[in-house]
């Protein structure tokens, strides 16, 4: 399968890092970047983590020379994409818009052969729409990667509902024998995972505007019920601008569905430049010398925040299990490779028990009378049946 070459169009944060991927599986990659420094600056960033891996003695000096030498990086002219003529496989990794995306499918699928598979690393955008702009469509594909790619194992396959099954399916072996998780979703907004932890900032951003809590407390609650971050400071390592707009994009996908909206109090980080991390600010101040609030550490508290973020996330696993955008246990992987999180969330209902998570959405629901906290007709008939999600 090695003999298999595989192009990437894009060498930004995520092209570059499925280049990295793809060479380490003994594959000769093709990286190539119309704008001027993007593939030499791919290329100093892959020289710097090899340096690094051979530092940690985790690959030999020969072994990363060798995968350096396999990335061919390229800076083509625009619309140029005959580099791609070889490739059995090309990955866009390019900027996020549903216009220049089907053009350059147009374009790819000109310059390669009947039999290359096209795909995509969008995180929001409809496969079926982006593969729209091809005479044939079937060979289009969606390979969604997480941020930083050669770290983060899962890789959701999306097929667009003209996707040949033949190419989700070499699709999927290829990317497993990368050493990844794949899992299957179908094209609908956000796919599994940008679906699904929606919840997880949002019930949080709610919290705090409600002034329940400030948000060093949200954040030691959530981090005090399993999970590695807190929403607040992940939102400020993601970027709130970048948080932002997958939340806004997913709740447009959703037609303004009310349980999407995003949170006002995001949107003024977002509209300040506090972007988190990178900009120095967001949720909270990263300058030197600045200090942050310590959380109030207290149980009653802990337990008003936890359980209902929890709740609201079960509940969207369960609706995104109902509406067949992937398998229990694709949902669960997904959750658990992709975003870290300390257990799959149907599985995590079901220690719970069904019925429990229902009667705190029930709650939240009779309290607000918000489209939010509708339960899942999937979670109402699991725990009127008394079952479990995996049986
Ligand atoms: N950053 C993430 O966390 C993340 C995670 C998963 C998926 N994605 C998706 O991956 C894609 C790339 O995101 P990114 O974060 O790597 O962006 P980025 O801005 O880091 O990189 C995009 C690269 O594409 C190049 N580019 C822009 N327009 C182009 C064009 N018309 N033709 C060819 N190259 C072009 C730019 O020069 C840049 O190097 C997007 O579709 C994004 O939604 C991003």
């Amino acid at each position: 399968m090695t003999d298999l070459i595989v192009g990437v169009l894009g060498a930004g944060t995520m092209g570059s890092g499925i280049a990295q991927v793809a060479a380490a599986a003994g594959h000769q990659v093709i990286l190539a970047d119309p704008f001027a420094g993007a593939a030499d600056r791919a290329r100093d960033a892959h020289a710097k983590t090899m340096a690094r891996e051979v530092e940690k003695g985790r690959l030999s000096r020969d072994q990363a020379d060798h995968l350096l030498a396999r990335i061919q990086y390229l800076t083509p002219g625009r619309d140029d994409y005959s580099a791609f003529a070889p490739a059995g496989l090309v990955i866009e990794a390019i900027i996020e818009d549903l216009g220049i995306k089907k053009s350059t499918f147009k374009g790819l699928e000109a310059a390669t052969t009947d039999r290359a598979i096209l795909a995509s690393n969008t995180s929001s955008l409809s496969i079926t729409a982006i593969a729209a702009a091809c005479r044939r469509p079937e060979r289009v594909v969606g390979i969604h990667f997480f941020n930083p790619a050669p770290v983060l194992p899962l890789v959701e396959i999306v097929p667009g509902v003209i996707t040949d099954p033949d190419v989700t399916a070499r699709s999927r072996t290829l990317v497993d024998a990368w050493g990844k998780t794949t899992v299957l979703a179908s094209d609908t907004p956000g796919f599994i995972v940008n679906r699904i932890a929606r919840p997880f900032y949002g019930e949080a951003l709610r919290i705090f505007e409600e002034g329940l809590a400030d948000k060093a407390t949200i954040d030691w609650a959530m981090k005090e019920a399993g999970f590695k971050m807190g929403p607040f400071e992940l939102m400020d390592l993601i970027g709130n601008d970048v948080n932002y707009a997958v939340s806004t994009s997913v709740f447009e996908a959703f037609g303004y569905d009310p349980k999407y909206r995003p949170f006002l109090s995001q949107r003024r980080l977002v509209d300040g430049g506090l972007f988190g991390r990178k900009t120095g600010r967001g949720h909270f101040d990263y300058r030197p010398g600045a200090t942050n609030p310590e959380p109030t550490r207290d149980p009653e508290l802990a337990e008003a925040i936890a359980p209902r973020v929890i709740a609201v996330l079960i509940n969207a696993a369960a609706d995104a299990l109902f509406w067949r955008v992937a398998s229990a246990r694709d949902i669960d992987l997904a959750m658990t490779k992709g975003v870290n999180y300390p257990k799959g969330l149907l599985a995590w209902a079901d220690q719970l028990g069904p019925a429990t998570v229902l009667s705190r959405l029930d709650r939240l629901f009779a309290e607000y009378g918000e489209e939010r906290y509708r339960a899942s007709p999937l979670l109402r008939q699991v725990a009127a049946e008394n079952r479990p999600f995996h049986p």
